[in-house]
């Protein structure tokens, strides 16, 4: 819900638990007044216009005389007295980079606004309000509309900014964030997710402090190294309780995501484009939009920061809020087989999971071009037919005749030397003219800022899609962008490669799932290099890290759960010992880790012990009994992985009448002491079964003693995992 009250000039826009207020000071400067716990509506002038301090550039507010580097303001600029980091940096008409927006008009809009050629949060089914601020700098030559846009109840406001040129001339876009707010105290804690390949996602929390917090990505993707998001939580906040803010961004490409920390201890929280790889000349008359930033504020900790993320992610992002959504259970070829397969192995693959409950099986990389290894055949999406002399037809046949479904790998934005492709187009490749483009993993990457080449892979993919009854697309990016040149931009727009990759990036895929909207994409980058919102809106899962081994996984599903609901992580049950990292952890541990995530398996079937695949017949069971909870029900961390030898979460059904808790030992010990784990989420007048324990108890006891949990004796990497009931249901 928006309004603005004309006397105080200032704009409250509410959700359910939430107040965000703007205020227009002297009918021109746009400050940020408040973002927190819900408010009654009321003037914050008192608190919003500190006075002129020493020592500083002073401006006239309306209310007297005021220091810009003391103002909070919503979308700053540089030059102009406030000497903290801008949101916008525009070398304007007149050659300057200093800007100074000021207030030109507003409205409020019902309905989502449109944020061209990127992805962002839709109005699915609730009406929504945006409201639109212009704001101008006319001797710099631009304006900027500034976009909010409130989710009542997931308590998300989204904002985007859109920039206009108002001028006859060029000008130079040099920063542009998506959101810039201040808020009054900087007494935070910063966490953000670090890691690498194989080891994403993993919880980091440090204070905020005077100068600059900041993560990004220079490297074309939104990363394995830092994960576009941030939580910005009282010192005090734990999963369960404080104040946390959490920030992150609908885009999959270089992001700078900062907390500035000034002199007077306020701090200003930004997100947008990196502007270190962006920079966009913008001629008369053209706009540029920004990626749409996602903000969130919650009372009730860490869990209820992710748990509105969730909401907002299930109900309001492209595919992952579509209603008839429903996430197949997949076995994948790569870790049963890599590069060394052929049709016969394939088919012997397909009729090794047959009865078992499997929905499709993923043919990985390795059946294009003449590929053998990781040196060739990127960008040659036809079927390579020493090994598949018959095309795919026999092993599309065997799926269906053993009632599953068949999908693919795809590349599709790298390109090989050895390559038809690279033969006949060597310039459609990211390089510089002056510098061999260096490779990783052997490959080079596609200018998708080409339209012919976006054109290229589309027939190419079409053709195979057309071609083959095929349910599932297995979508990979395996480097990241170096030597960022393009042979098609001009030499002062080469700066905008990165952006106008994803551009190119987001457009394939659009295109793709126009024309095959049957088709369920995947997304992964060297397992979860690239897991953000931006890739979600089209492609519902992404698998989750390279590292299928069970006790690793621990740490980074529950580091990824603190942007991104389990539903949108894939999760397979592997070989042992694991492939990553050697280790040999129980079967049920690996089924009880993966179980709430999008399921699948990544081993070879006709290896395995008839026990084994009797667990997995349990464990397909018991995930279809659970999707629905999976899919729109509360998650709860309980206990972290990175701070106990034990992790545990849980997951609860919407209508409170069924949960799931998993607890998992990363190392085993010789004495654990009991543990009663005190379950949330529960309503505690229901009676709860577990029948794992034989028992009922009713909701407010567990929550408030705890489940009593004892530790497997004698088990390295141990867990358990726990159904409760609602006896009534
Ligand atoms: C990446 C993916 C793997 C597999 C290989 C194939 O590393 O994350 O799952 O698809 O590529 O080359």
């Amino acid at each position: 819900m928006i309004t603005y009250e004309h006397d105080s000039r200032a704009f409250y826009l509410e959700t359910d638990n939430t107040s965000y207020v703007i205020r227009i000071l002297n009918d021109s400067i746009v400050t940020h007044s408040y973002y927190g716990a819900k408010i009654p509506r009321e003037d914050l002038a008192y608190y919003n216009v500190p006075a002129a301090i020493n020592f500083s550039a002073s401006i006239q507010t309306g209310s007297g005389c005021n220091s810009p580097e003391a103002l909070r303001y919503e979308y700053p600029t540089f030059g102009r007295g406030d000497y903290r980091s801008p949101a916008v940096i525009v070398q304007g008409c007149d050659g300057s980079d200093v800007n100074e927006l000021r207030y030109l008009s507003h409205r409020i809009l019902s309905g989502t606004p449109k944020v061209a050629d990127l992805p962002h949060l839709d109005t699915n089914t609730d009406p929504l309000q945006t409201l639109e601020l212009v704001l101008e700098d006319p001797v710099s030559g631009y304006e900027v509309c500034l976009y909010y846009t409130t989710f009542d109840a997931c308590d998300v406001i989204s904002r985007h900014a859109v920039i206009r040129n108002i001028t006859d001339s060029p000008i130079q876009i040099k920063a542009l964030c998506s959101a810039s707010f201040d808020i009054e105290s900087s007494d935070f804690d910063m966490i953000t997710l670090q890691g690498s390949w194989a080891r994403e996602r993993h919880v980091e929390r440090y204070p905020l402090h005077h100068g600059v917090s900041a993560i990004s990505s220079r490297r074309g993707a939104s990363s394995h190294q830092l994960n576009p998001f941030a939580a910005i939580a009282e010192r005090s906040a734990t999963e369960h309780s404080g104040a946390v803010y959490g920030i992150s961004l609908i885009y999959s490409g270089d992001f700078r995501l900062a907390a500035e920390v000034d002199h007077f201890d306020t701090a200003r929280i930004q997100i947008g484009l990196n502007p270190e790889t962006f920079s966009w000349t913008l001629n008369p008359g053209a706009v540029f939009h920004t990626p749409e930033a996602i903000l969130t504020y919650s009372q009730t900790g860490l869990n209820g920061m992710s748990q509105n993320l969730h909401n907002v992610c299930r109900q309001h992002l492209g595919k992952c809020a579509d209603p008839n959504l429903k996430h197949p259970i997949i076995i994948n070829s790569w870790e049963a087989m890599y590069f060394d397969f052929n049709e016969a192995k394939m088919i012997q693959f397909i009729k090794d999971c047959a009865g078992l409950g499997i929905d499709t099986v993923v043919m990985d990389d390795g059946w294009f071009g003449h590929r053998d290894d990781d040196f060739t055949s990127l960008g040659d999406w036809f079927i390579y037919d020493r090994k598949l002399p018959n095309g795919l037809t026999h092993i599309i046949e065997t799926c269906r005749q053993n009632g599953m479904n068949f999908g693919i790998w795809f590349e599709p934005e790298m390109i090989s030397r050895d390559s038809e492709l690279f033969k006949a187009h060597p310039d459609w490749c990211i390089h510089l003219p002056h510098r061999e483009p260096i490779e990783s993993r052997h490959q080079l990457i596609l200018d998708m800022s080409r339209p012919e080449v976006v054109d290229c892979i589309f027939e190419q993919m079409s053709k195979i899609l057309r071609n083959y009854d095929i349910s599932y697309v297995k979508w990979d990016m395996n480097r990241h962008m170096t030597d960022n040149g393009s042979a098609l931009l001009p030499q002062g727009c080469q700066n905008e490669l990165a952006h106008r990759y994803m551009l190119g990036v987001y457009h394939l895929i659009a295109r793709l799932e126009a024309q095959f909207p049957h088709v369920f994409f995947e997304g992964c980058s060297g397992g979860g290099g690239r897991f953000d919102f931006g890739m979600l809106y089209y492609m519902p899962q992404i698998w989750t890290s390279d590292d299928s081994d069970a006790v690793e996984r621990l740490k980074i599903q529950y580091g990824t759960s603190f942007a991104y609901p389990p539903c949108t992580m894939v999760a397979h049950v592997s070989a042992c010992p694991n492939h990553q990292t050697g280790r040999t952890t129980p079967m049920e541990t690996r089924g009880n880790v993966a179980q709430i995530c999008s399921f699948g398996y990544e081993f070879d079937v006709g290896r395995l012990s008839e026990e084994d695949k009797a667990a997995i017949r349990s464990q397909i069971i018991k995930h279809r009994q659970m999707e629905d909870m999976i899919n729109h029900g509360t998650f709860y961390r309980l206990v972290s992985p990175f701070e106990t030898a034990l992790c545990a979460w849980q997951m609860v059904s919407k209508h409170q009448n069924q949960a799931f808790v998993m607890v998992a030992w990363q190392t085993g010990a010789p004495q654990p002491k009991p543990l009663y784990l005190k379950l949330h989420g529960l309503d505690p007048t229901k009676q709860y079964h577990i029948p794992q324990l034989g028992i009922a108890r009713s909701g407010a006891t567990l929550m408030h003693v705890g489940l009593a949990v004892t530790m497997p004796a004698n088990v390295d990497h141990a867990s358990v995992a726990f159904d409760l009931i609602d006896q009534q249901a």
